[in-house]
C-alpha cells in the first residue's frame, strides 16, 4: 500500500501539455486520456492472474487471464476524462459512476448520483478523478464503495496535493494512490498549485 508518483518520461512530457493554459480542449482531452492509459499500465501490475486451459492451433496448453473482475469508477464529472484511456488497456472492465461535487463554500462533498456494476463487491476497483485536492470527494467515494462491499480499491489521479493524499491515507490506509504528479499544495480556493486549473472545465470546454 502506498503513494506512487509516476515519473515516467512520457507521462511527464504529456503532463506539461495539460498544465499549459493555452492547450485547447481537444488536445487537453486527448492528452489526459493518454496519461490515464499509461498510468493504467503501471497501476495494474499487481492484478492477480489465474490459469485457464486453452487450445492453440498446435496443442492444448494453459494460459493466464485476469482472475478478478475489474471496474473503473470515475467520480463525475472530471473523472470521465480518464475512462477512455483506461479502457484501452482494460477492455473487459465495467464502468461505474459516482456523482459527487464540491460545495464551493463549505468545500464539503455533496452526493447526487451512483450506478455501479452488479459484481462491484468482488471487483478490483480503480476509482478515478484527475485532481486529488482536499480529498473530500475521494474519501466520500471510497467510503461509499466500501459500504457496497468493495475490498480492493486503488485511486488514480493526474495531480495530487499533499493535503489530499494525507487525508485519504489517514482515512483509508489500504487504498493505493497513483498520481502523475504530487504538486506543491492548495491555494486559498482549494485549487492545486501549480496544477492545471479546473480539470472538468478544461475537459468539457465549459470555461
Ligand atoms: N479540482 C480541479 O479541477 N482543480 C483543482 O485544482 C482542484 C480541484
Amino acid at each position: 500500500m502506498g503513494v506512487f508518483e509516476m515519473n515516467h518520461p512520457l507521462i511527464q512530457h504529456k503532463l506539461s501539455y495539460l498544465r499549459n493554459k493555452d492547450t485547447d480542449t481537444k488536445i487537453f482531452r486527448e492528452t489526459l486520456n493518454e496519461i490515464a492509459g499509461l498510468m493504467t499500465y503501471e497501476a495494474t501490475k499487481g492484478l492477480r492472474l489465474k490459469e485457464v486451459e486453452t487450445e492453440t492451433p498446435i496443442m492444448k496448453t494453459t494460459t493466464k487471464v485476469l482472475a478478478d473482475p475489474v471496474a473503473i469508477v470515475p467520480i463525475l464529472r472530471a473523472g470521465l476524462g480518464m475512462v477512455e484511456g483506461m479502457v484501452t488497456f482494460l477492455p473487459t472492465a465495467r464502468v461505474g459512476h459516482i456523482g459527487v461535487y464540491r460545495n464551493e463554500e463549505t468545500l464539503e462533498p455533496v452526493y447526487y448520483y451512483c450506478k455501479l456494476p452488479v459484481d462491484i463487491a468482488k471487483s478490483k476497483v480503480f476509482l478515478v478523478d484527475p485532481m486529488l485536492a482536499t480529498g473530500g470527494s475521494a474519501n466520500y467515494a471510497i467510503d461509499y464503495l466500501k459500504q457496497k462491499g468493495v475490498k480492493d480499491i486503488s485511486f488514480l489521479c493526474i495531480i495530487a496535493a499533499p493535503e489530499g493524499i494525507e487525508r485519504v491515507q489517514e482515512a483509508h490506509p489500504d487504498v493505493d494512490i497513483y498520481a502523475a504528479s504530487i504538486d506543491e499544495g492548495l491555494n486559498e480556493k482549494s485549487y492545486i498549485y501549480p496544477g492545471l486549473g479546473d480539470a472538468g472545465d478544461r475537459i468539457f470546454g465549459t470555461k
